[in-house]
This record gives structure tokens, C-alpha cells and sequence, in this order.
């Protein structure tokens, strides 16, 4: 019999990796983990109470809002609002940051950004579906926390990971570490270590793109698409091509089985589809920690300094020697 190791056991064991901490992080990790339980309790049973389909709403991305995003959005807050560790929250589906101002989070020094719901496309037809997560310190000493105190970048995450509700529900987070992954056993209602010291293969055979974009993509992406496409033993081309629509779905395949994940900019996304603060730092924070690369074509996405709260960034990341080679089909046409 496998000992199990529960998320709130591990937190606490690795709480020594920070021997500064109060142990105010163990508790933001946890009070993120229960968020995640209580989404996870609806993602399961989506077809059968009243929280499938579109709420009706619009959010500052002008997409429209499904009601798992919004009760998502709501979990999660509520959970980092009660935790008391947590002082603002830049939310996917809030147009300004949440400032959090009770009493017992005057104090709080962590900043979350969040993607409560990714991959909303696929919530209706019973696909994959996640939530990102990304945590910084705050900056400034005191009073309100300055915008400045979310616009960090990506490199002075303190910590990072995502939720992903698929054949099994598992936390994936990294705190500067390593990366480890736990899995829910749902008949102890806790998340239990599954995945330790998770590590991206260096190369792979599996690319991830919207090809139904290829005609707007960069000419370097192009050929880079058919490199993977061309017969080629030696390096085990072709390649297989995967593509969920959900980025924590596609990017944890990646992460276990080796591939490269590609948003590039497009005629609809001119600057990218997928947000800095709390998709591109947050996977580029875990992808890094586990072995891999994440950049936006040109730099370091964790380099980035984000100056708007929802600003988007081409993106590719995974496994080492993938991304390499699609960087030097960007140089050639550069
Ligand atoms: P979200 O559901 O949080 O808005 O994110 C959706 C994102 C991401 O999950 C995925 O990789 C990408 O949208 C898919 O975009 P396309 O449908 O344009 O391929
Ligand atoms: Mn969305
Ligand atoms: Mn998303
Ligand atoms: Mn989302």
C-alpha cells in the first residue's frame, strides 16, 4: 500500500524551502486547493444542475462568459477572500483588479492572478477544461497594493500551477522547486501527490497549434509546421499533431509526454490570443521549473514586463529541444 501524501502534508513538509515564510503561502496553496475541490464538484456534475452554457454575459475580453467561468471566478475569490493571505486578485473575468480589503487580509502580502476557467470552449461538450493559477508578493510596503504590484514579471512569480478536470482532477503547481503534481482521490476529498518532481522530456514528437489559423501565422511558423510534417526517421517526423482548445489540456500532455504548445500571433490575435499575467507567466513559470522553455518568439516570456492587465503574448513552450528549433525557423525569417 502506496502511503498517500496529502497536498496540505506536502505544503507543510516543504514549508522548510522557506525558511523566511510564517507559513502564509502553505495557507494561500491550501485555501487555492479547496477552491479547486469545490469547482471540481460542479465540473463533474455540469450536465446535471443548472451550470452549463453561456451566463449571458460579456467579460473585458469581449468573449462571452459561460456560467462555469463566472461560478468558477466566484469559488476561487470567495476561497482567497476567506483565506485572509491574499490582498488583490487579477481575475480572467474581471476588467479592474479585485482589491481584497477585510479585516484579516490587511495585512496580506501575496498577490493571485487567475484564470478560473480555462479552456470555456470545451466546458458544454465535456472536454478538458482548467484553472491557472499564478502568485507574487506584493511590492509596495503599504496601503492599497499599486497596479504595479500585479504587473510584475513573470520571472518574480513566487509560485505557480493550474487545476485540470479531466479523466482525473489533479493540481499541478511548482514554488521555485520543481514541479509535483497531485492527484483528487475523491473518496477522501483530498488531493494526493501522483506526480512528484514532474520533469518535460528534452525533446518529443507531439506539436499542438490551431491549424485553421495556418494562413495568418508568421512565415517561420509556417515552415516550422511543415518540418514536423515531413517524413524524416532519424528525428521521428512526422510529428504528431494534438490540439485540445483547453491550454492547461494541451500543455499538461505536453509536459508528461514531451511536445511543444504554439499560440502564435494571428489576424484575429495580432499580439497572441493568450494573456501574459495569468496564462502565459503562470505555464511558462511550471514549463521552466519542469526542464522546458516558454518564449514569445523573441524573449524570455517570464522577461516580460506586462504594463496592461489583460495583455495578450504570442506563445511557445515545451520541451527543450523542440522550442530551439522552432526559434531558429523564427530567425531565419526574421
Ligand atoms: P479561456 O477559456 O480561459 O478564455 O482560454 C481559452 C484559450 C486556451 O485555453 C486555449 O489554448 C485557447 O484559448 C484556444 O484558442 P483557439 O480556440 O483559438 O484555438
Ligand atoms: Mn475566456
Ligand atoms: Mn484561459
Ligand atoms: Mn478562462
Amino acid at each position: 500500500m502506496i502511503a498517500v501524501k496529502t497536498l496540505g502534508q506536502f505544503i507543510i513538509e516543504k514549508q522548510t524551502d522557506f525558511p523566511y515564510a510564517k507559513g502564509e503561502l502553505s495557507r494561500l496553496l491550501r485555501d487555492i486547493g479547496i477552491a479547486a475541490k469545490i469547482v471540481n464538484r460542479e465540473v463533474n456534475k455540469a450536465g446535471l444542475v443548472n451550470i452549463l452554457g453561456d451566463a449571458g454575459t460579456v467579460n473585458v475580453q469581449g468573449e462571452g462568459q459561460k456560467k462555469l467561468d463566472v461560478y468558477a471566478n466566484e469559488q476561487f475569490i470567495a476561497a482567497l477572500r476567506s483565506g485572509g493571505e491574499c490582498c488583490v486578485v487579477a481575475s480572467e473575468e474581471h476588467d479592474e483588479c479585485v482589491y481584497i480589503e477585510s479585516e484579516i487580509s490587511k495585512n496580506a502580502k501575496y498577490i493571485v492572478a487567475i484564470d478560473p476557467l480555462d479552456g470555456s470552449s470545451n466546458i458544454d461538450v465535456n472536454v478538458a477544461i482548467g484553472t491557472i493559477f499564478s502568485i507574487y508578493r506584493r511590492q509596495s510596503l503599504e496601503g492599497k497594493p499599486l497596479i504595479s504590484d500585479v504587473l510584475q514579471k513573470g520571472s518574480e512569480q513566487v509560485a505557480a500551477g493550474y487545476v485540470i478536470y479531466g479523466s482525473s482532477t489533479m493540481l499541478v503547481y511548482s514554488t521555485g522547486k520543481g514541479v509535483n503534481g497531485f492527484t483528487l482521490d475523491p473518496s477522501i476529498g483530498e488531493f494526493c501527490l501522483s506526480h512528484p518532481n514532474m520533469t518535460i522530456p528534452k525533446n518529443g514528437s507531439i506539436y499542438s497549434i490551431n491549424e485553421g489559423n495556418y494562413v495568418h501565422f508568421p512565415q517561420g511558423v509556417k515552415d516550422y509546421i511543415k518540418y514536423c510534417q515531413e517524413e524524416d526517421g532519424k528525428t521521428g517526423r512526422p510529428y504528431t499533431s494534438r490540439y485540445i482548445g483547453s491550454m492547461v489540456a494541451d500543455i499538461h500532455r505536453n509536459l508528461i509526454k514531451g511536445g511543444i504548445f504554439l499560440y502564435p500571433v494571428s489576424s484575429a490575435y495580432p499580439n497572441g490570443k493568450l494573456r501574459l499575467v495569468y496564462e502565459c507567466n503562470p505555464m511558462a513559470f511550471i514549463l521552466e521549473q519542469a526542464g522546458g522553455l516558454a518564449t514569445d518568439g523573441m524573449n524570455r516570456i517570464l522577461d516580460i514586463v506586462p504594463n496592461r492587465l489583460h495583455q495578450r503574448s504570442a506563445i511557445f513552450l515545451g520541451s527543450e529541444v523542440m522550442v530551439k528549433k522552432l526559434m531558429s525557423f523564427l530567425k531565419r525569417t526574421d
